[in-house]
């Protein structure tokens, strides 16, 4: 053993994990070379222990219990299709929204720090192949859908990316094979979130990915407030004057990047941070629920709300709780920014998942390949902001229109596929050409008899087609890009 073996920083680290009972962590020090010695500081400095240690107690050892707090209400939105009474406040919010792109004043934000572990796909979720035809990525997608906005409104919308340092250098590398999809490279800023130790479900011991590394996995969505600001977006955003974050997940190949109608109306009311939302289908639909708690817009998880609320009716018989995110919100920057600056910080509510983690046992040094739930990742919801917000909206979207997630690897009757995504987005375009004349063929069942896909640098809204040539028919079994 030399002498840098037990420098000041292992003697410190050593402090920390014998004072959080994770000692253990160490256990192989003296197996390491330098390099590995020095990696696993470096994970132990990246762990806030003291906390780590309080979840543990109340998030690991014990499931926390939710309570629903009294005098939940569901939350108000405004309708996708505006009532009379609202149709020129939709108007005049369309054309703000319309105004802040042009004027340079929103960004673009996907949170893509993502494991994509139930796709199975073996790289950055946004380097899965999307579309129908032409098989473009999900990061293709988005990256299309800003080509056409910066066309439209005669501006540059800058693109935050987040990452986690598990996909970060694939993400990069993506990016930059990619050409930036013919973006400006100095427009896109790729950065990475806060990583979080599992924790083994039965004694709270922090599980060990190998002899020098902790099993660390992304913090959840969350991360992305604090990330945000640590990585120097805010104020690369604040730099070039963005006013306005659009934010968005990385699983949606047909959602509306930016949405004028949506960040007018958010920047009407004077919110902090919104949300767009989809009218449950049924009351046990695994969406989050927007409510009303003292005031406040919070979601409450599915699984959090009682099922006598969640089947509730009004007196029209539509589910009284209906409206569920989508995950999908516009931020002011300053919110962002008054987070992280407000005096002793701020801090989102942990969840617990329950997860297969392999790690290596300190104990017998064997490799252990769980093959049930044995640990405890945990992490932060984006969501759980909107209760800090003095104003906050909703907006309902369409969806046939904005949602066909890719979420589940393909199989039969699996939801949220790639195949039903394929699906979701054939059927828009169908719809879309409809609308501008041609005939689209259709079996039986209604459904498209062809396999369609429009580039989201033709179009983004169904006008955009009446303005480009169209083909004359379209036959069955056709194979159509436009
Ligand atoms: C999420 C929402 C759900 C919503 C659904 C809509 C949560 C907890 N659930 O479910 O309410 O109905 O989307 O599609 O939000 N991510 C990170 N870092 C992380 C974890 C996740 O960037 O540490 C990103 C992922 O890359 C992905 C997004 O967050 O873009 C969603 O993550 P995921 O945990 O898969 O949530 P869903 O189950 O899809």
């Amino acid at each position: 053993m030399t002498k840098a073996n037990y420098s000041p920083r292992y003697n410190q680290a050593h402090k920390t994990l014998l004072a959080t009972n994770q000692e253990h962590v160490l256990h192989f020090w003296e197996e390491l070379n330098e390099g590995q010695q020095s990696q696993l500081l470096d994970q132990i400095d990246s762990v806030d222990w003291e906390e780590l240690h309080r979840l543990i107690q109340t998030h690991v050892l014990k499931k926390p219990e939710f309570e629903l707090p009294p005098g939940v209400e569901p939350a108000p939105w405004y309708p996708n299709v505006p009532p009379a009474n609202l149709k020129e406040k939709y108007q005049r919010a369309s054309k703000l929204g319309e105004n802040l792109i042009a004027a340079g004043k929103v960004a673009a934000f996907t949170v893509a720090g993502g494991q994509g572990t139930r796709l199975g796909w073996d790289g950055p979720k946004g380097t899965f192949p999307a579309t129908p035809v032409r098989g473009t990525t999900l990061f293709g997608c988005f990256a299309e859908y800003v080509i056409n906005m910066q066309k439209r409104h005669g501006s540059v919308i800058p693109w935050y990316i987040m990452t986690s340092p598990v996909n970060d250098a694939a993400t990069r590398e993506f990016f930059a094979e990619q050409n930036y999809f013919g973006l400006d490279p100095a427009n896109i800023m790729i950065f990475p979130q806060g990583m979080m130790p599992a924790v083994d479900m039965v004694s709270g011991a922090v599980l060990l990915e190998d002899k020098h590394s902790i099993a660390l996995s992304p913090n959840g969505h969350g991360g992305s407030l604090k990330a945000l600001w640590t990585s120097g977006a805010v104020a690369d955003m604040k730099r070039r004057g963005i006013e306005q974050i659009s934010y968005i997940q990385v699983d949606n190949p047909i959602v509306r990047v930016l949405d004028p109608l949506f960040l007018g109306l958010h920047a009407l009311d004077g919110a902090q941070m919104s949300s767009k939302m989809l009218p449950k289908r049924d009351p046990l639909e695994k969406l989050g629920n927007f409510c009303i708690i003292n005031g406040k817009m919070t979601v409450i998880e599915y699984s959090d709300l009682p099922e006598d609320l969640a089947f509730q009716r009004t007196g029209k018989g539509e589910l009284r709780f209906k409206a569920g995110s989508i995950a999908i919100h516009a931020m002011r920057v300053d919110f962002v920014e008054s987070l992280n600056t407000q005096p002793g910080g701020f801090a989102l509510p942990f969840h617990r998942a329950e997860k297969k983690v392999s790690y290596i046992d300190p104990g017998t040094e064997s490799i252990i390949k769980p093959t049930s739930a044995n640990a405890v990742k945990l992490e932060t919801f984006v969501f759980d902001a909107l209760p800090m917000c003095e104003t906050s909206i909703i907006y309902e979207t369409d969806r046939d229109d904005e949602f066909g997630p890719i979420k589940n690897a393909s199989g039969p009757d699996v939801l949220d596929s790639p195949q039903t995504s394929k699906m979701i987005q054939t059927a828009r375009a169908a719809r879309w050409l409809e609308a501008a004349g041609i005939r689209v063929p259709r079996k039986s069942d209604g459904s498209v008899d062809a396999v369609i896909e429009i580039s989201q640098t033709t179009a983004i809204y169904p006008n955009d087609l009446r303005r480009i040539e169209l083909p004359n028919e379209i036959k069955p079994g056709q194979t159509v890009v436009l």
